[in-house]
C-alpha cells in the first residue's frame, strides 16, 4: 500500500507491505524500523490504554494502535498519515501535549477529597446519579483525539476544550470531592464551558465512547444553577 506520512509540512512517500489485522500503528513501526529510522513517533501500550499513539489517520483523528488498516482505507490502496491537529508539532508525527494537559490543571482537574487517612473508605453506591455520571467519563486515557476534532479549540486555542471539561464534569459529579465551587469557578469563564458549540466532533470521535459534549453540557447547567444561587 501507498502510505503518505507528513513530515515538515511535506508528505513523504512509503511503500508498505498489508496483511491481515494490520494496524495503522504497525505501518507506522514498519516504516520506522524497516524504511526510515529517523522517522519520530509516540506510542507505548499497543493495547488502547495509554493515550500516546494518536495521529491523524485520512484526515480522521484516531488511537492509531487500535484502528486496523482495513477500516482506515475507504477507497483504494492509500493511507496518509498526519500528526494531531490543534497541537503543535514536535517532529513528524509527534505532537507537543503540554498545552493540552495544561488545561487539564487550569479547569482544576486534580481530585481533592475531604477525608484523611485516618477516616474510613466512603462508600459510594455503584447506581447512584453521580456515580453513573462520574463512570461515563472516568475511562478518558488523555490521548486528545478530541481535543483534535474540536473546530472551537482550532479557532481559539485558549478554550479548554472537550477532554479537560469531560475531567472537570466527572470531578463535580464525585461525591467524594470538595472543591466543586472552585472547579466551576475555573470552567465558567470565557474560555471555559459555554464556548463549546455542541457539534458533538469530540463525541463522534472519542475511542473511549465517552460524551464531552454531554459532560460540557452539564457543567453549563452547573455553572448557572451556581449562578442563581449565587455561589460563584
Ligand atoms: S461539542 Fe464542544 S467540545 Fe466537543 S467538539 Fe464540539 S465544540 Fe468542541
Ligand atoms: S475524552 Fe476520549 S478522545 Fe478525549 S482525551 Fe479522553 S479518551 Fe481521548
Ligand atoms: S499505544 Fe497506547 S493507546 Fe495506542
Amino acid at each position: 500500500m501507498k502510505v503518505l506520512v507528513k513530515r515538515n509540512s511535506v508528505f513523504q512517500e512509503f511503500e508498505v507491505p498489508r496483511y491481515p489485522s494490520q494496524t495503522v500503528l504497525d505501518v507506522v513501526t514498519h516504516i520506522q524500523r524497516a524504511l526510515d529510522p529517523t522517522l519520530a513517533y509516540r506510542f507505548a501500550c499497543r493495547v488502547g490504554m495509554c493515550g500516546s499513539c494518536a495521529m491523524t489517520v485520512n484526515g480522521v483523528p484516531r488511537w492509531t494502535c487500535r484502528t486496523h488498516v482495513d477500516k482506515a482505507i475507504k477507497n483504494g490502496n492509500e493511507i496518509t498519515i498526519e500528526p494531531l491537529r490543534n497541537l503543535p508539532v514536535i517532529r513528524d508525527l509527534v505532537t507537543d501535549m503540554r498545552g493540552f494537559f495544561d488545561k487539564w490543571a487550569r479547569a482544576k482537574g486534580q481530585f481533592s477529597g475531604r477525608l484523611t487517612k485516618k477516616d474510613d473508605f466512603q462508600r459510594i453506591k455503584p447506581d447512584s446519579t453521580e456515580r453513573v455520571a462520574v463512570d461515563a467519563g472516568i475511562e478518558c486515557i488523555g490521548c486528545a483525539v478530541c481535543y483534535s476534532a474540536c473546530d472551537v479549540v482550532a479557532a481559539r486555542p485558549d478554550y479548554l476544550g472537550p477532554a479537560a471539561l469531560n475531567r472537570a464534569w466527572t470531578l463535580v459529579r464525585d461525591e467524594r470531592d470538595s472543591s466543586t465551587i472552585e472547579r466551576l469557578r475555573a470552567v465558567a469563564g470565557d474560555a471555559g464551558c459555554h464556548s463549546c458549540h455542541t457539534h458533538m466532533s469530540c463525541t463522534e470521535h472519542c475511542p473511549k465512547g465517552i460524551s464531552p459534549t454531554a459532560g460540557i453540557a452539564g457543567l453549563k447547567r452547573e455553572v448557572s444553577l451556581a449562578l442563581f444561587k449565587n455561589v460563584l
